[in-house]
């Protein structure tokens, strides 16, 4: 942003480090407790500086960060933390010019975050299965001028993804390890995917499913962020932080029968090949068959 225009958000902090994000409307006016200021002081003028409100309480006025309107965005169901989101975008290596598939949509919390990752040359493919989520992700998207970058679905996951050959995929659902076959009909060769999940139990059953498919390179991380006081001589951490927000997991697609099966351990190794092996000779002598 050089100079906000109107349709603009920007961003107030107050003394006090509290953030307000407005849409700038010409004519209309900011209220706060401490007095208003007039859209129309912040519209085509420079950011970066201190406005004041009509009572004369500052505020300092910015762009505002994706973290800011993240927290921000409106929402009918449980958004991603920014914190959960930036290891996600490393974690699937994301930049411009990937795809990426990604379900369910909700808020589109993460899918802003994949968007803004992949923008220009890249783009995002959501599915969501309840209409309120999906026209509030809609809505959402396009306040924030990303509907160009992003193809929303209201699909249910259930019936597959349309996307073939994508770079990543992630998964921010209650069962992900229901949708494990679809995930590696759609990634690449080598694909990266990744699941969300509050749960050790949730993240127990999706290991476990990962452990028996084509799944490689396996993880499970958790993410905390714990803010400190910014005052040089009173230098501590924050009274409160957020201690718990999900866990993540991640793991690579490799070829089904491939050699790489080597990296499983040797059990489960000759368990998948033994039934690999079995679906071959099945499909083998069903071919002979029905062949006339
Ligand atoms: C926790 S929310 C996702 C929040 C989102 N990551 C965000 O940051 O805003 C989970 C969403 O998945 C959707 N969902 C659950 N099962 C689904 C399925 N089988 N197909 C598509 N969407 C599904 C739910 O309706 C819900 O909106």
């Amino acid at each position: 942003m050089t100079l906000p225009r109107a349709g603009d958000l920007v961003l107030l902090v107050g003394a006090d480090r509290k953030r307000y994000l407005i849409r700038l409307q010409p004519g209309a006016q900011w209220f706060s407790h401490r007095g208003s200021i007039a859209h129309d002081e912040l519209i085509g003028r420079p950011l970066g500086r201190t406005v004041y409100t009509h009572q004369g309480a500052a505020f300092l006025a910015l762009e505002p960060s994706t973290n800011d309107l993240i927290q921000e965005l409106p929402r009918s169901t449980q958004i991603i933390y920014g914190k959960d989101a930036a290891q996600i975008v490393l974690r699937l290596s994301l930049y411009p010019g990937r795809t990426v598939v990604e379900a369910g949509t909700g808020s589109g919390g993460l899918t802003f975050i994949l968007a803004r990752a992949v923008m220009p040359t890249g783009h995002v493919y959501s599915y969501e299965t309840r209409p309120d989520s999906f026209e509030t992700a809609q809505q959402n998207l396009a306040d924030l001028g990303l509907s160009a970058y992003v193809t929303l679905y209201n699909e249910d996951i259930a019936a597959g993804f349309h996307e073939r050959d994508v770079d990543a995929l992630f998964l921010d659902v209650r069962e992900p390890w229901l949708f494990l076959d679809h995930t590696w009909e759609t990634l690449k060769g080598s694909g990266f995917f990744g699941a969300l999940a509050p749960t050790v139990n949730q993240v127990s059953a999706l290991l476990e499913a990962l452990e028996r498919r084509p799944f490689g390179d396996l993880s499970v991380e958790e993410v905390l962020v714990r803010p400190y006081k910014p005052v040089p001589a009173r230098l501590r951490p924050e009274d409160r932080m957020v201690a718990h927000s999900a866990f993540l997991v991640f793991a690579r697609k490799i070829a089904a029968g491939d050699e790489s099966l080597g990296w499983m351990p040797e059990k489960k190794r000759r368990a998948y090949l033994g039934k690999l092996a079995m679906a071959q000779r099945e499909a083998a002598q069903t071919a002979a068959e029905t062949t006339p």
